[in-house]
């Protein structure tokens, strides 16, 4: 099981791309992680894309498509989905009603070093995905807060729990995928 996976910061220490190699750590027996840059999508412009596919897009649009699940960890800016994650769901949810999201199973984590483990972000990501045609695992679902007590000055985690709960979900996100799979 290929698993495409997308950190919504493009920060070089950000703690959601951490939290990626953190999953990549526990994901479980049969699933592999291909972890996708999003720093050069361009802004979404319907001029532009009736122009053509940008490459940076098409090359992004192809993993998702040739894999089987997405996985997306978001932080969260000013109570919602950071602009450049949902600029990166814009391009990958065209054309409408074909698009590499139609159907593609994902889930959501995210990670902040505020109260509120991103659970704002993720609602609007929900919303997104599911106008998108793609199904988004219900639950379990991770809310990582409190960051800076979770992670080390490497970007290692640190927090047991927090691993645990982890692993749990990419368990369960394994099911989902299979479950989810066209045919
Ligand atoms: C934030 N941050 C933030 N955190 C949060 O929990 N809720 C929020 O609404 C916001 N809002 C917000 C707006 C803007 C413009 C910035 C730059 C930051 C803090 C944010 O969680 C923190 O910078 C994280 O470290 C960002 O994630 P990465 O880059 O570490 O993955």
């Amino acid at each position: 099981m290929r698993i495409v996976a997308i950190s919504g910061s493009l920060r070089k220490a950000s703690y959601n791309r951490s939290l990626l190699f953190a999953i990549a750590e526990v994901a479980p027996v049969g699933m592999a992680l291909e972890i996708q840059p999003i720093a050069e999508i361009p802004f979404f412009n319907q001029d532009v894309e009736a122009q053509g596919t940008p490459e940076p897009v098409q090359r992004l649009r192809d993993a998702v498509a040739a894999a089987d699940g997405l996985l997306v960890a978001t932080p969260e800016y000013n109570a919602g989905t950071p602009g450049v994650l949902k600029n990166t769901i814009d391009w990958l949810s065209r054309p409408a009603r074909s698009s590499v999201l139609t159907g593609k199973p994902t889930g959501l984590v995210g990670v902040t070093p505020g109260q509120l483990g991103t659970a704002r972000a993720q609602g609007q990501l929900r919303a997104a995905f599911e106008f998108a045609a793609a199904p988004v695992m219900p639950s379990p679902q991770v809310f990582i807060n409190l960051a800076r007590e979770k992670f080390d000055a490497d970007g290692r985690l640190t927090d047991e729990r927090t691993r645990g709960a982890l692993k749990t979900f990419m368990e369960a996100f394994q099911r989902w995928v299979q479950r989810n799979a066209p045919g």
